[in-house]
């Protein structure tokens, strides 16, 4: 992934603390991390875990006199490919709005002209507060980008809206606003993710062992590179990525009708769900009890939402399947490629370490009607992205 030089600025909340894992994500990912603290900030963490976890000097003072001669707000703001504001408090986004630059933080943060992200944390009812809305309103007319709060217990006792995202959502957000060469804008990409469920009764479903994993990646690296992204998904444990559509839904029937309204309109659609290819032939509105013996389950087929999509698409659509074998992995994967019509198979081995369900790699093969590349084990994201680019490219 390309280094970007992002700019952390903290204010003083007690969320700060959450800002130490940002941070750490952030430099782990290869960017060049710069913090920013405001003087309340320093009360909640020091400026040396900061220091520590980006590598470079943490910046508090405007007026300090380091060995640099350059203006240092300015050279900063100038080099900073996103600014975020986590925790941004109630002051600080009303100096924000109003622009005002009394400190380091606010000062660079006037003079940046880089996408802007602000994440408010603060107590509900100093968010509700009209002045408080008033000032958010006016970032975002002015383009910047806000991050939703989440709902929950609040460090003043409180409970409800104000309790900054977990660090892992604002990263999320943090590389979604991050320049890359944008060449799918304009593109539209439905992608399916996770698993389904067939229910039995309302107890009991059928499903399968999908993460999720591999179709998060690829909804995030097409929105990354620009395109708008409507996301399928199965129920799984992951965060939904931030600027991409989500549509949850629970069987291969809801899903079929998710996808299928939406392909007419898309310009490529990625089928990575583990789909269950069959579900109870009857649906029991009671539970099912227990008798003596055994019992056997009559199952029907699902819709393959593949084959119908290759049955419907169109000149200059793509479609790209997923294959998860156990044996003949190719053999198998290049059927299914003729069977459904699709343009690629994304191949993947259920038998090999760090590949397949659950784990945070994949090894796969794409195959194409021209051949078939093997892509080596790389990081899910990192797959993500070199699918798209070799499928869409
Ligand atoms: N798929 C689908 N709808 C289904 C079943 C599968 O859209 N009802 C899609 C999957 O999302 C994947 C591809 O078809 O992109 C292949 O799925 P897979 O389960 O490997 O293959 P199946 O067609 O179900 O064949 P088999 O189970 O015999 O391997």
């Amino acid at each position: 992934m390309e280094s970007k030089c992002i700019l952390v600025g903290v204010s003083g909340g007690i969320a700060a603390y959450k800002s130490c894992e940002l941070v750490s994500r952030l430099k782990k990912a290869g960017h060049d991390v710069h913090v920013l603290m405001t003087a309340a900030a320093e009360k909640f963490v020091g400026p040396l875990t900061f220091q520590t976890l980006s590598g470079n000097r943490v910046v508090t003072d405007l007026f300090s006199l380091d060995e640099s001669p350059e203006v240092h707000h300015i050279a900063l703001a100038k080099k900073a490919d996103v600014f975020v504001i986590a925790p941004a408090t109630a002051n600080i986004i009303a100096k924000a709005a109003n622009g005002i630059a009394d400190d380091m933080l606010t000062s660079t943060f006037l003079a940046a002209t880089c996408p802007k992200l602000v994440v408010p944390a603060m107590n509900t009812h100093m968010l509700e507060n009209p002045a408080t809305q008033a000032n958010l309103e006016t970032l975002r007319a002015r383009g910047m980008h806000i991050l939703e709060s989440a709902s929950g217990y609040l460090a003043c006792g409180d409970t409800g809206k104000g309790r900054m995202p977990e660090a892992s959502v604002i990263y999320d957000a943090v590389c979604s606003l991050m320049e890359h060469d944008r060449w799918l804008a304009g593109k539209k990409i439905v992608v399916t993710a996770g698993p389904t469920r067939e229910s039995l009764d309302p107890v009991r479903f059928l499903t399968n062992h999908s993460s999720g994993k591999m179709g998060y990646a690829l909804a995030r690296a097409a929105r990354d590179l620009g395109a708008s992204v409507t996301l399928v998904t199965g129920h799984t444990n992951l965060e939904p990525p931030v600027n991409v559509e989500v549509v949850t839904v629970e069987s291969a029937g809801d899903m079929a009708d998710a996808v299928l309204s939406r392909f007419g309109d898309a310009d490529a659609a990625i089928m990575a769900a583990a789909v269950a290819d069959y579900k109870p032939a009857d649906y029991s509105n009671q539970k099912i009890k227990k008798k003596d013996g055994d019992l056997a389950l009559p199952l029907a087929r699902t819709v393959d939402i593949l084959k119908t999509c290759g049955e419907r698409k169109k000149e200059g659509q793509k479609l790209i399947g997923f294959a998860m074998e156990t044996q003949d992995l190719l053999k198998n994967a290049r059927a299914k490629l003729e069977k459904k019509n699709a343009d690629f198979i994304v191949a993947n081995t259920l038998t090999e370490a760090g590949a397949g369900f659950g784990v945070d790699t994949n090894h796969v093969t794409i195959l194409s009607r021209d051949g078939e590349h093997d892509l080596g084990q790389l990081s899910k994201d990192e797959t993500a992205r070199r699918i798209l680019e070799f499928c869409l490219r």
